[in-house]
């Protein structure tokens, strides 16, 4: 698809992208758990493969649930669909719970490694029950396939 195409325009659906507490710290946080791509390097993947489905993309990382909290409350009705990374804040945080239930659109967790193969506090996951899926254990291919999974939900229902 040529850029011109691809470049943003105002009318495109949007996602958005929202990454939680430490994972500002990618690429040289425990690489052997969370692989040696930054963030940065995730977010570019995933504005790429939205872009070739014909998605604009903005993305928050923030370390405050708080913070996410607010993001997810101000998407309705701007976003068409969310991949959240919540971090630590997946196996706890039930404000983020019940901002994801409020959120219009299909959201889709996403985890770099598969929380369900580490320690027993990583089982639970809080978002889990209120997302359309979850995409877990397959490092930094996960921003792919997350992305492509939430477009195909909101076309799903279209
Ligand atoms: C994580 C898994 C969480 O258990 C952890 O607290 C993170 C990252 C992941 O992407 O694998 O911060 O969400």
């Amino acid at each position: 698809m040529p850029d011109e195409i691809r470049a943003d325009d105002a009318n495109q659906p949007r996602l958005l992208l929202l990454s939680g507490p430490n994972l500002q710290l990618l690429g040289t946080r425990q690489p052997e758990v969370y692989g040696h791509q930054t963030l940065a390097d995730h977010v570019a993947v995933a504005t790429e493969v939205a872009a070739d489905r014909g998605y604009g993309l903005d993305h928050l990382q923030s370390n405050h649930e708080g913070a996410l909290v607010d993001a997810i409350g101000d998407a309705r009705g701007c976003y068409a669909g969310i991949v959240i990374n919540p971090g630590a804040l997946t196996h706890y945080a039930w404000s983020l719970h019940d901002a994801v239930a409020a959120f219009d659109g299909p959201v889709v967790e996403l985890h770099l490694s598969n929380p369900a193969a580490r320690e027993e506090w990583r089982h639970r996951s809080v978002i889990a029950p209120v997302a359309a899926g979850t995409i877990a254990g397959f490092g930094g291919a996960g921003y792919r396939i997350a992305v492509d999974a939430v477009v195909d939900l909101i076309e799903a229902r279209r």
